[in-house]
């Protein structure tokens, strides 16, 4: 699908690679409408984007969807979404103080599984509105997990299992969505320099990185966007997860 005269929903789209996205987005000619946290960046983004910022907590879903309505009225409609929302916490599965608290693995589900299927499934319900074009496309989403969906690290068990929730929706989400001309795909990145991380210094960020074949650095937000690009673009990709790793593999820590 043409990106230019296009219309994005970047979901997290304040900061790091969904914001990243936003700038290849509309340096190619898409209209852009940001959803973020009311206390994010996300009204200067959107200045700076040309587009529109609605404030929303993604795990406030009846919100989400008010906040996506709102933007899907200032475009015009709904082309692609991005959406990068999400994080973890570090806590094994057992420790000398106990269990996992059952609350916790909880919200970090909701935060990253449940909110992502919500914005997909109401972004799918906003696309099938369109017109198709030429071969047939109406839109495409883009989700995020992370390589933690497949080699979690030590403390992850509730980050690597909304992640991989993920990644395994989507082939299924891709297959049900496939009649009305709308692709799904998830990008899984090792660690990219955004939000929190953009801050580790490089001797720690080698050590990081040290699993990885090449590059051994974080990734850049560009690199996830340039991905992101790719896949708006190209009609043969779906129901995958893209790894954008350097051929890292994470070890057990
Ligand atoms: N940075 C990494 O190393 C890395 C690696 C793998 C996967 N990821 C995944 O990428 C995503 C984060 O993207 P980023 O790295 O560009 O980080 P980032 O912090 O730069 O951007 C994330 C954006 O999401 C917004 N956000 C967070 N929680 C939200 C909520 N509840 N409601 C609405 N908006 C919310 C933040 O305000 C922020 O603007 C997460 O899903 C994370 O799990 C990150």
């Amino acid at each position: 699908m043409q990106i230019k005269d296009h219309k994005a929903v970047l979901v997290g789209g304040a900061s790091g690679m969904a914001r990243a996205t936003g700038v290849l987005l509309a340096e190619q000619g898409a209209q852009i409408a940001i959803l973020d946290l009311p206390s994010s960046d996300g009204e200067a983004a959107a200045a700076e984007l040309g587009g529109t910022f609605h404030a929303c907590n993604v795990m406030d879903y009846e919100g989400t969807e008010a906040a996506l309505n709102d933007a899907v009225s200032a475009l015009g409609g709904l082309h692609f979404v991005c959406n990068t929302a999400g994080g973890g916490i570090a806590k094994r599965t057992l420790t000398r103080e106990g269990p996992h608290p059952l609350e916790e693995f909880q919200q970090v589900i909701d935060l990253n599984l449940i909110a992502t299927f919500n914005v997909s499934r109401l972004a799918a319900d906003h696309m099938s509105n369109n017109e198709p074009n030429d071969d047939g496309e109406r839109g495409v989403i883009i989700n995020t997990a992370s390589i933690a969906a497949f080699e979690g690290q030590i403390g992850q068990v509730a980050y690597s299992a909304a992640k991989g929730g993920i990644a395994a929706m989507t082939l299924t989400m891709a297959r049900d969505l496939g009649s009305l001309g709308i692709r799904v795909v998830t990008i899984a990145p090792s660690l990219f320099a955004t939000g929190l991380t953009a801050g580790i210094p490089d001797d720690r960020s080698l050590s990081l990185t040290k699993d990885a074949a090449f590059p051994k650095r974080m990734g850049r937000p560009e690199e996830y966007a340039r991905m992101a690009i790719a896949v708006f673009e190209t009609a043969m990709m779906n129901g995958s997860t893209v790894r954008v790793d350097s051929g890292q593999r994470f070890a057990p820590r």
